[in-house]
């Protein structure tokens, strides 16, 4: 009988992709997807620990399995991603959960078939996270399942250490792939009638500092090439390395969005410094209205995190006033999480749980008030919508347009992959409703 697997994310869209090459080292050794968990001959977790709850989450799930595994006793239990990438996780991990039976970090997650193998061949699991990063691996070796979108990695890791964040101790330090790699890899996912692809790595503006070959908007200009109507997205732009030389490729260059993320964090110069941004929020709004200048009908999006240690009432305003005066069409908004390690977490005046959740809610009331005002703009219009799905529930195929707005609307036929264009006819909530025209 075929073996089945099941693969649990979480975490970022670098983590989402990186369990479709998860994905694909077990298509390629025959198996197949379980639909419930109780299915699968291995459960893979793919784990983050950019937050505290993103870590809980992940033991709450490895630890429910524990019945299931002992249900179905062939049943294999790998644990990898950046939980297990921390000094002393793997150990942690074991010893909580003693039925796991592989675990793996990122540097060696493309190495995974080899482990698993490991394991089939023996009793005892198999342990083996990597403490240096691996050579970058340029083949592609997904099982992609997001079509018409695509994930295309052009660069791994970050050399920036932001005084609250774990990212650069789990992914190592940036390596780019090669530009022409990275094309290839682009160019293979259009010919085969992928339609929208994004670009990861953690500061894309960094792309080629490390070979020094190809800048990040020369390496976009070069996929840009291509004369056909696809979408180009890229995730995420450090605001410090944010120059007017991107903001006029994309500008010139009709398959990028006009939209960007861009991650503000805070709102005051004291906590910008202490965060280890690199830049103030009078340096911020003045690339913002760059952005704006050069390109009018640009929008942003951003990450903001309340509660830093030390954060002021006074502070916390601050970052209040930029969120109104950036405009943002959306905003991520995180409490701030200690992570052990990292430079913030041995800072004095760490924020009491309850400061940061009164903060929290006044943040998410404004970027809701704002969010909401932007839906209001979109009334009447007629947007393009790229399909991504059919939802069965509600009977509509549902897409998003160049800004990442997500819209549904009815069509009698499959209009999965395609281009549609939609007069908006509900946009009284975050999503909008909207008509085609079956022509
Ligand atoms: N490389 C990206 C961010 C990746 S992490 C960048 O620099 O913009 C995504 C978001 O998680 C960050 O922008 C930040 O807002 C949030 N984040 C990171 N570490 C966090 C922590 N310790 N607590 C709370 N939020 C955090
Ligand atoms: Fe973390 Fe900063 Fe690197 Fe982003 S740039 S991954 S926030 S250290
Ligand atoms: Fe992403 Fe979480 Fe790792 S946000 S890089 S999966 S810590």
């Amino acid at each position: 009988m075929e073996k089945k697997y099941r693969i649990v994310t979480y975490g970022c869209q670098m983590n989402v992709h990186e369990s479709e090459k998860l994905a694909g080292i077990l298509h390629a050794r025959g198996y197949a997807e379980a639909a419930p968990e109780e299915e699968a001959d291995i459960v893979v977790f793919n784990t983050c620990c950019i937050r505290e709850n993103a870590e809980n989450h992940a033991y709450g799930n490895i630890g429910a399995l524990k019945k299931v595994k002992k249900a179905h006793p062939g049943m294999l239990i790998a644990v990898g991603g950046c939980m297990t990438q921390q000094a002393g996780a793997a150990e942690k991990l074991r010893k909580k959960f003693p039925f796991v039976d592989i675990v793996f970090g990122t540097h060696n997650l493309e190495e995974f078939g080899a482990l698993l193998d490991r394991k089939l061949g023996r009793k005892k699991a198999v342990v083996d996270v990597w403490e240096k990063e691996g050579e970058v691996r340029e083949e592609d070796i997904s099982f992609r399942t997001s079509y018409p979108n695509a994930w295309v990695n052009i660069m791994y890791g970050c050399n920036n250490f932001c005084s609250y964040c774990i990212v650069p101790y789990v992914r190592g330090r940036e390596r780019s792939r090669a530009a022409s790699a990275v094309v290839a890899e682009v160019n293979g996912l259009l010919d085969a009638g992928y339609k929208e692809i994004t670009l990861l790595g953690q500061n894309v503006n960094s792309y080629g500092n490390d070979c020094g070959e190809v800048s990040f908007p020369q390496l976009l200009r070069k996929i840009c090439a291509r004369d056909e109507k696809f979408r180009l997205r890229f995730m995420t732009s450090n605001p410090k390395d944010f120059g007017e030389e991107l903001v006029r490729t994309i500008a010139d260059n009709p398959q990028l969005c006009r939209f960007v993320h861009l991650p503000v964090q805070a709102g005051s110069d004291r906590i910008l410094r202490l965060m280890n941004r690199k830049y103030t929020a009078k340096e911020y709004l003045e690339k913002v209205e760059m952005l704006r200048r050069i390109i009018p009908d640009c929008q942003l999006s951003t990450d903001i995190m309340v509660g830093f240690p030390t954060e002021t009432e006074e502070d916390f305003r601050a970052t209040l006033d930029l969120v109104r005066a950036a405009d943002f069409s959306a905003a991520f908004t995180f409490v701030y999480s200690r992570r052990s390690g990292t430079v913030a977490a041995d800072m004095e005046g760490q924020i009491p749980e309850e400061v940061q959740k009164e903060r929290i809610m006044r943040l998410v009331e404004l970027v809701n008030a704002q969010t909401r005002e932007k839906s209001q703009a979109y009334r009447g219009k007629t947007i393009e919508i790229l399909c991504e799905d059919y939802d069965a529930k509600k009977g509509l195929y549902l897409g998003r347009d160049e800004y990442g707005r997500m819209g549904y609307f009815a069509s009698g036929r499959d209009r999965i992959g395609q281009f549609v264009q939609m007069r908006v006819t509900d946009a009284s909530g975050i999503s909008l409703q909207g008509e085609i025209s079956e022509g």
